[in-house]
């Protein structure tokens, strides 16, 4: 497709880079779990307001809101979101701005999301654009469901596309992936319950075993990918909790495992799902013990919208700082909550390469986890850049 070039491309420059490096640094070191964000939200607003935008705080409990608009009622709305939570982990970077809340860290760089959103802010707020940009913090990303609760609390009201970016260790600062379609999973969160009859040890005739029902369970639902799955279609059973027994010498009358499905088709989905089920009941007639299972918390798969993938492109493409704009190949396992606001509206989800030289640091999820601060700059460009792009869209040939 040809691409349209706007003399109006957005850049940051080493002050604003210092002012998201300060406000990244602030966050790392005030983490705040799902749904407590509230220092860190405070903040959000405090910075907003240094430069002169309002905001909304407390949607969806501890989100923010605000909105940059051209003053006319004239346009599209599109909406940029950053995630703001922190995880349950124990922070070993030893770095100066290093986590001051014991087992609460930010581990998967939502402290340079917010940084990147507020930085497009301040690139944004001198520009004229025809139609509005509304700027969503959203909390508990890491729980599942904060977008959930942001759509609820009506966000997407008038807008018509919405773009975020996720920070990216395992690529170098300048590339960025974009992809149209699926580019991360569905997630099937399930607990599955079993309950027997206890009694001694040395008697099992006399007692119902669920643990060695839960044993026979656990092999057989990896058997639903390696046999019931098209092995060139990602999908994975993975059962992380297991839970059985009081002591060595009573037979375990309740057993509980929990884990989660990912896929990234539909079919494949609706296969796995179905075939879980089935495994659990059989094995439950199998063993003469009572199963439940129960799905909760199910996030569906981030789907990037054509159209918005196309300006999502164009506007990585324009930014002098981004050197390749490439795919991220297949999709990926993980789960995104994005994916709430696309079930609404068409949006589109990029990856940032922010990754590290020092060895075995960059491990999302892990007490290591550190960043390349130089992709601040990345992102703040991109999102201010994807904003303008997508209400002048219209004009240049990309209409829907
Ligand atoms: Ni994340």
């Amino acid at each position: 497709m040809r691409r349209t070039r706007y003399t109006s491309v957005l850049s940051v420059d080493p002050e604003l880079q210092k002012w998201m490096r300060e406000i990244r640094r602030q966050i790392h070191n005030n983490p705040e779990l799902s749904f407590q964000e509230h220092e860190t939200a405070a903040f959000i607003q405090k910075k907003l307001a240094e430069i002169d935008i309002e905001s909304i705080g407390s949607i969806a409990k501890t989100g923010v809101v605000a909105t940059l608009s051209n003053n006319t009622a004239e346009g599209q709305t599109v909406a940029l979101r950053a995630d703001m939570d922190a995880l349950p982990i124990s922070e070993e970077t030893g770095l100066p701005y290093c986590s001051k809340n014991p087992g609460v860290m930010h581990a998967c760089g939502h402290d340079g999301h917010v940084a990147m959103l507020l930085g497009a802010a301040a690139l944004l707020r001198t520009q004229s654009f025809p139609g509005t940009i509304k700027l969503l913090f959203q909390p508990a990303e890491e729980y599942g469901n904060g977008a959930m609760h942001m759509v609820a609390a009506d966000v997407l009201e008038n807008v018509e596309a919405i773009f975020a970016g996720h920070i990216d260790t395992h690529i170098p600062v300048g590339t960025m992936t974009v992809d149209e379609g699926i580019v991360c999973a569905w997630a099937d969160p399930f607990h599955i319950s079993l309950r027997g009859r206890s009694g001694h040890a040395a008697r099992p005739h006399e007692a119902v075993d669920t643990v060695v029902a839960a044993a026979n369970l656990v092999l057989s639902a990896q058997t639903l990918i390696s046999r019931g799955v098209d092995p060139n279609r990602s999908a994975v059973v993975s059962i992380g909790h297991v839970q059985a027994g009081t002591a060595q010498n009573i037979i375990a009358q309740n057993a509980l495992l929990r884990g989660t499905v990912r896929s990234t088709h539909e079919q494949t989905r609706k296969n796995t799902l179905e075939g879980l089920n089935r495994v659990v009941e059989s094995i439950g007639l199998m063993h003469g013990v009572e199963t439940d299972l129960d799905f909760h918390n199910c996030i569906p798969a981030v789907e990037n919208d054509p159209i918005a993938a196309v300006i999502a492109r164009n506007a990585a493409e324009e930014i002098e700082v981004v050197t390749s704009v490439i795919s991220q190949g297949a999709p990926s396992l993980g789960a995104e909550d994005f994916a709430f606001y696309q079930k609404k509206v068409p949006g589109c989800m990029v990856r940032f390469g922010a990754a590290l030289e020092r060895e075995g640091i960059g491990v999302s999820h892990s007490g290591r986890f550190d960043f390349n601060e130089e992709v601040l700059s990345v992102g703040a460009s991109w999102y201010a850049n994807v904003a303008m792009q997508w209400l002048r869209k219209n004009t240049s040939g990309l209409e829907r």
